[in-house]
């Protein structure tokens, strides 16, 4: 059989994960599978870095248009990060190119989504980025595949671990913003611009990737109304505990008569909901639809293990042959979304 031939640019905390698990799981992935998975060439910044893992066997280069670019990959993973720059580069020439295409990158989807999605389907690629949406959880396959028979009427959910572990650890430990932001650092939560977090952005960009699926729109970040955690103050969070409420940073997308709502900001949520009792770097992500009512998958937003497990089961959807479209629906179908605005009437 034909092996499927990765070549992986980033190996950062994400990027290490993957190659540990293609590596111990090479037998189990094969028989999942059918087929060798392989990785072939890596790229980072640094060759010399020492990463925890052996390198040696694979091709090196430290350009990642190259690498999405030889002959001996069949898939580039991208797993740099960055909206734009080598991360955008290296996936348009990887498409150029005719190859398949697996990212955790949120940011760049949610700001050139279309746009790549439109030329890989022009190249008859595919694009997968399960890890981009909730980190362990499998989300992205739970609406494109599960729920494919659906009318989806709402998304929402707690889709950043980072903000998340810094509210719950506000409350529980009545520690201030500042201290629990460096542990959420420590921890490896934060985005490289911790901003991203903290504004909710890193948020807005999942939940806007959430919503283009869902609904069948074109991904339509810049119209989401959206206001991070930097004001939600200790105060803020025993004035909401003492009514019986703890405040997280919810996303919520859904289809009104006013358009397509998307809202990403602190909300109250009662103490003794799921959402509430959300904890830590958890995220949680509700879907509605008219057939399956309600479903909650809840797990792992982040970090190095979950992260790379994402990776690896769109890495196995490419082995198997899965060829849906990026967003669920071909590129030229998604609809232009009507924003709904707050002054609609
Ligand atoms: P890291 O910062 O840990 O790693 C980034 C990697 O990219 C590094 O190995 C770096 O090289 C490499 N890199 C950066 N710029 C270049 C370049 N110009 N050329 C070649 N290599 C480059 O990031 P993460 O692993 O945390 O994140 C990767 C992606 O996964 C991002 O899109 C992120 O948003 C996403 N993600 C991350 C999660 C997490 O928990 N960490 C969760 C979900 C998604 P070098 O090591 O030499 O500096
Ligand atoms: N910084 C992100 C978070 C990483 O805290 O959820 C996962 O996307």
């Amino acid at each position: 059989t034909t092996p499927l031939r990765l070549g992986i640019a980033g190996l950062g905390t994400v990027g290490v994960g993957v190659v540990k698990i293609i590596r111990q799981k090479a037998n189990l992935l094969a028989q999942r599978t059918g087929r060798p998975v392989v990785i072939t060439a890596v790229s980072a910044r640094s060759k010399d870095k020492d990463r925890g893992v052996n390198l040696e066997q694979y091709a090196w280069e430290t350009d990642p248009v190259a690498l999405a670019q030889r002959d001996d990959v069949d898939v580039f993973v991208e797993l740099m990060g960055g909206d734009n720059g080598p991360a955008k580069a290296s996936i348009e020439a990887a498409i150029a190119a005719g190859k398949d295409v697996v990212t955790a990158n949120k940011a760049l989807l949610a700001h050139h989504g279309q746009a790549i999605a439109a030329a890989a389907e022009e190249k008859s690629c595919v694009v997968r980025y399960e890890a981009a949406v909730a980190g362990g959880i499998p989300v992205i396959k739970a609406l494109t595949e599960g729920l494919a028979g659906n009318d989806i009427t709402r998304v929402m959910g707690v889709m950043n671990g980072t903000c998340n572990y810094i509210l719950t650890r506000m409350q529980d430990a009545g520690l201030p913003y500042d201290a629990v932001f460096a542990e959420a650092d420590a921890l490896g939560y934060l985005e490289a611009d911790p901003n991203l977090d903290v504004g909710g952005i890193d948020a807005g960009h999942k939940l806007a990737l959430l919503a283009s699926i869902a609904f069948g729109t074109q991904v339509s970040f810049d119209k989401m109304e959206l206001e991070g955690i930097q004001r939600i103050s200790i105060e803020d969070i025993k004035l909401a505990a003492d009514m019986g409420f703890k405040i997280k940073l919810l996303g919520v997308a859904q289809l009104t008569g006013r358009g397509l709502e998307q809202r990403m900001t602190p909300c109250l949520v009662p103490e003794e909901s799921p959402l509430g009792q959300l904890k830590g770097g958890t995220n949680m992500v509700v879907i509605e639809g008219d057939a399956v009512e309600q479903v909650v998958l809840r797990g792992p937003g982040a970090g190095e293990g979950p992260t790379a497990s994402a990776v690896v089961g769109d890495i196995c959807d490419v082995a198997r042959g899965f060829r849906y479209p990026t967003f669920g629906i071909p590129a030229n179908e998604l609809a232009v979304p009507t924003p709904a605005t707050s002054n609609s009437p």
